[in-house]
């Protein structure tokens, strides 16, 4: 792979953003770096590869789309797919795992699987800091929620790195480069907190019948001008650094996973960067910022492949705008002028829509050993099989 390099970044407290680079070549392996362009080699690819675990949240999509993101995710990763998908009338579930069961005896790959509304994750993380997203008979709903549970599992099989790719992704080739990226990234950060949030250069929707490949996200726009604006106001200098405020395509170390806070559902992504500005930058020094005295370096690329996707509506939409923005607007990032920038917004997209206050859960000091084989030895629905 070929990629600009890393080079104009802006530092926020202990938070380096650098700006979009875009991937230049799919495959560069072995090529020469040279001012202003890296390459990567199959070598560091396939090293990172086997330190990584890709998690792929789902909840009732589409089998050949699943099966299409599990043909696209490197050998050497493993898979873990974290289901929320219906038990009834039909079992999707069932589906989800039969599927896993027949591409592991084809081709050896490791994949586990397991469910957010499995009832063993209620003895798993009782007493522990993240009891609280436990409702009812399991695990509350919600894209974030599954996304921490995939962290916990990684981290228990002593992965060091977890990216995030969505199950409903039309198009293996986009997924295959997005891991590629993120290996890419954890590779050219050297840091131990390493986070990589990828830009799609466009975006569709397969359900309509006329495709437009939109250049920006209708959600990530507004979210990206709201953190810049609220940063611009914070440091006085205008900046448009954030292009990638939303982006469910993303990665990062499980130790930096493992050390900050996360938001509920569709909340989760914008969350990350306004919970390390707050704590990196704005509290300055007197935060929980996690990797102090060094940065929390963020790596944004943009990839080649369009982000061809399942449609889901108007109401979906608007609903992740007011979680987005909710993250911004309840955090010390947005002052009144930013607060009265973000009711217009969401009164422009729908009347009566209103910032959502985030759910946070806080995963510091949790055992990931602990609570994953507790978790497994009282699952009969989870499955793990191992590479080979
Ligand atoms: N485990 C689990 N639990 N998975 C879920 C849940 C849940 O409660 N809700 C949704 N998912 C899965 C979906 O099946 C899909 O694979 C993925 O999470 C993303 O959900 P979508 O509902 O398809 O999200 P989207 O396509 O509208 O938005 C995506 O892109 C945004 C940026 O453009 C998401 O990744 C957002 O988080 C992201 O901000």
């Amino acid at each position: 792979m070929m990629l600009e390099a890393p080079q104009r970044f802006e530092s926020y407290g202990a938070v380096t953003i650098y700006d979009l680079v875009k991937v230049l070549e799919l495959d560069a392996s072995n090529r020469r770096s040279f001012h202003g362009i890296v390459t990567i080699d199959d070598e560091v690819f396939n090293d990172i590869a086997a330190n990584t675990a890709i998690i792929v949240p789902i909840k009732d999509e589409e089998l050949f789309t699943l099966e299409g993101v599990i043909s696209a995710i490197p050998h050497g990763s493993l898979v873990i797919i974290v289901s929320a998908s219906s038990r009834e009338p039909v079992d999707r579930y069932r589906h989800e795992l039969d599927l896993a069961k027949i591409i592991h005896q084809t081709t050896r790959r490791g994949i586990l699987v397991l469910h957010q509304k499995d009832q063993a994750w209620i003895e798993a993380l009782a007493d522990t800091p993240l009891e609280l997203m436990l409702e009812g008979e399991s695990v509350r709903s919600g894209k974030g929620e599954g996304m921490l549970l995939g962290v916990i599992a990684a981290a228990a099989l002593g992965y060091r790195y977890v990216g995030f790719i969505d199950s409903d992704n039309y198009v293996p080739g986009a997924v295959h480069e997005y891991a590629r990226i993120y290996y890419a990234g954890f590779h050219l950060l050297e840091t131990e907190y390493p986070m990589v949030r990828i830009k799609w250069p466009f975006k569709g929707k397969l359900a309509s019948s006329d495709m437009y490949l939109r250049r920006r996200g209708r959600v990530s726009r507004i979210t990206n001008r709201i953190l810049n604006t609220a940063l611009s106001r914070i440091r006085k200098v205008e900046t448009d650094i954030i292009k990638t405020g939303n982006s469910g395509e993303h990665a990062l170390s499980v130790k930096l996973a493992l050390s900050i806070k996360w938001a509920s559902g569709y909340a989760v992504e914008p969350y990350q960067l306004v919970y390390l500005l707050e704590e990196c930058f704005i509290k300055a020094g007197k935060g929980e910022c996690p990797s102090l005295p060094h940065h929390v370096k963020i790596l944004q690329a943009e990839a080649r492949n369009p982000h061809i996707h399942a449609e889901k509506g108007d109401e979906h939409i608007n609903s992740m705008i007011a979680k987005s923005l909710g993250t911004i607007y309840y955090s010390s990032l947005a002052d009144d002028r930013v607060k009265a920038e973000i009711m217009e917004t969401l009164e422009q997209y729908s009347t009566g829509l209103k910032p959502v206050p985030p759910r946070i859960y806080d995963p510091r000091g949790i055992d990931p050993v602990k609570v994953f084989s507790s978790f497994m030895a009282a699952s009969n629905e989870s499955i793990l099989y191992e590479e080979g």
